[in-house]
């Protein structure tokens, strides 16, 4: 049976990343999966500190985010990580069978780490166990993510395998990732080799789903370029990292090809490239925007959907860790 998985982090603000790259793929895709699950996941948060304030109201924005970009509450699973205690209780045992060589590698936990490796929490460095638990507590099958988690499938696959190996089943399923769409990996606006992200300082670097239509035209505006006119062709791009993250949002956004985008700006200045630019992503964004404030007015609803949504999971994630007890050979009384 196919089943999707999918999660996002209720750190700080959904941006454009976050929809091009992964939300907006979901919406697409359930059209042709049933019981799909997307998941707030809030224990991969705390891997680095969290105001317990902002945690609690990041985890209804990112529900509120979802259910405005489109994902249907009705025929999805929609909750958040922390109430369904399989994936905890999933992830200790992948600790256990995932090897310390594979976790050294992730580049994520390099990135996040910094320097100070010594001072981050050991939450950080066994994330993608856990991510693994999410998707594999449920025996998902499908994984749609933006390109940086692509590592992080890979490891929950090599860690499907090791456990059916290991005790010689055939259990879980080999997750794929599914990586689509011309928007897996949008840049910073402020440097085109840095993917844009919640955490980096700048907001500017940025376009947030809640940003004003001024916000950004502004943030538009002020967008990294070059000297040079817009390019008349991806042949172009060679070293031009900024000016191939602007033409490939816009690309993404209007769901064209990005040929097609060169060719109609080609030769021009990027001043009246970035204003049709913004005025595109202010049209896209606005439906999702206007349904984001009515769902912020209406708390209990968004709590109801995720109160449901834990339920249906603990109902799917019970069953399969019953019987990860009996595989692994938990005394059961
Ligand atoms: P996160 O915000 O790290 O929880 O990411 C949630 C989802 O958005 C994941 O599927 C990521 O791969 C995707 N994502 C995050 N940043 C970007 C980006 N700059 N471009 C494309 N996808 C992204
Ligand atoms: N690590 C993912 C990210 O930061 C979020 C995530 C957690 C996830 N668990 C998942 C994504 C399971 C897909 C499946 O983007």
């Amino acid at each position: 049976m196919k089943r999707i998985f999918s999660g996002v982090q209720p750190t700080g603000n959904l941006h454009l990343g976050n929809y091009l790259g992964a939300i907006r793929n979901w919406v697409r895709l359930q059209k042709d999966f049933g019981d799909c699950l997307f998941c707030v996941v809030d224990l991969h948060a705390i891997t680095m500190w969290q105001d317990p304030k902002q945690l609690r109201r990041g985890t209804r924005e990112v529900a509120a985010a979802m259910i405005a970009a489109g994902i249907d509450p009705k025929r999805n699973v929609i909750f958040n990580q922390s109430q369904v205690p399989a994936h905890a209780e999933l992830a200790w045992i992948f600790n256990c069978v995932a090897r310390l060589g594979w976790l050294n590698r992730m580049t994520q936990f390099k990135d996040k780490a910094g320097k100070d490796r010594e001072n981050a929490s050991v939450g950080l460095y066994a994330y993608p166990n856990l991510m693994a638990a999410d998707i594999l507590a449920y025996k998902g099958t499908h994984v749609p993510v933006g390109e940086d988690q692509k590592q992080h499938l890979e490891l929950a696959r090599d860690i499907a395998q090791k456990f059916n190996n290991d005790f010689g089943v055939n259990f879980f399923p080999l997750v794929e990732p599914l990586i689509f769409g011309s928007g897996t990996r949008v840049m910073s606006l402020r440097d085109g080799t840095k993917k844009m992200s919640k955490s980096e300082a700048s907001d500017y670097s940025r376009i947030n789903m809640t940003d004003t239509a001024d916000d950004i035209a502004k943030k538009f505006r002020k967008a990294k370029t070059d000297p040079h006119p817009v390019p008349a062709s991806p042949k172009e791009f060679e070293g031009r990292p900024e000016a191939e993250n602007l033409l490939g949002l816009y690309a993404s956004l209007a769901d064209a090809a990005v040929e097609e985008v060169c060719r109609r700006f080609g030769g021009g200045p990027f001043s009246k490239f970035k204003d049709a630019l913004a005025e595109l992503a202010v049209a896209k964004l606005a439906p999702i925007q206007d349904e984001l404030r009515r769902l912020q007015a209406a708390p209990d609803f968004v709590d109801g959907v995720l109160r449901e949504g834990v339920e249906k999971a603990r109902g799917i994630s019970g069953p399969v860790l019953r019987e990860v007890h009996e595989i692994v050979g938990f005394l059961r009384l």
